[in-house]
């Protein structure tokens, strides 16, 4: 039996957008009437406040928030938690390098962030870098691993226009590819995916490519033109696969 490959478009506005300027993505990108490709899963995740909008919006479109409560619903002011959240998203993003580092988020935070998202039925996105990704996946157990995805995300690599970290060039396909083989050895997750500096001229360098289920463009995925593109390009390349 030849399993059919799952390619993943994953969008995170990050901290950016007004509701207005939410609704000028939404009527540019609807403008397209864009089919998705069954080998294709295009996810966004957008802030909490634009969930519902989306969802409305684009009823078929999957989406994610970027990141959740390490505890359940309680006397925790100002969280979100996964149980809050389920009926309007089916992913998490957790543990990304942006939270690692500016909000101070440890693998054991992050780990029961995990837990949170998978007991109320959430898909985890957890995010992981170079250095530590081992013990960053250590820190979750057997089954948490099985059923996440992971995404290797080289701070260094996280594009310039949003944030003083990254340089704005992706990491070399090598590495990206050998760190994603190793991540998936260790891991068996559902599916291991590259973020940083990812955007419509350089997706089908990592999309393409057999090693790597996906990719999470970040700034990219603000501009509904640029957006657009990545969904035309994943879409031809997941089309490619299913011929
Ligand atoms: P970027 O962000 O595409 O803006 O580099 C990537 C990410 O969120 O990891």
């Amino acid at each position: 039996m030849v399993l059919a490959v799952m390619k993943y478009l994953i969008g995170n506005w990050k901290a950016n957008k007004t509701e207005e300027e939410a609704q000028t993505w939404i009527k540019q990108v609807k403008r397209e009437n864009l089919r998705i490709e069954e080998g294709l899963k295009v996810i966004l995740c957008p802030p909490f406040i634009h969930l519902n909008l989306l969802r409305q919006e684009f009823p078929g479109l999957l989406l994610g928030c970027q990141d959740i409560s390490p505890y359940a619903d309680g006397a925790y002011t100002g969280e979100i938690t996964a149980r809050m959240v389920r009926g309007l998203t089916q992913y998490v993003i957790v543990g990304h390098s942006e939270r690692r580092r500016y909000f101070h988020e440890s693998a054991v935070v992050v780990a029961q962030k995990v837990l949170q998202a998978l007991d109320n039925g959430l898909t985890p996105i957890v995010s992981v870098d170079r250095d530590n990704w081992r013990q960053q996946v250590i820190a979750l157990d057997e089954e948490a691993r099985k059923n996440s995805i992971f995404m290797y995300e080289p701070p260094e690599a996280i594009s310039q226009q949003l944030g003083p970290i990254g340089k704005g060039t992706p990491a070399p396909l090598k590495e990206v590819k050998r760190m994603i083989a190793s991540i998936r050895d260790e891991t068996q997750a559902i599916a291991v995916i590259y973020g940083g500096s990812v955007k419509a001229a350089n997706i089908g360098r990592f999309l393409d490519d057999p090693g790597i289920d996906g990719v999470l463009p970040g700034s990219a995925s603000l501009n509904a033109p640029e957006w657009i593109r990545m969904v035309i390009a994943a879409n031809r390349i997941a089309s490619n696969n299913s011929s």
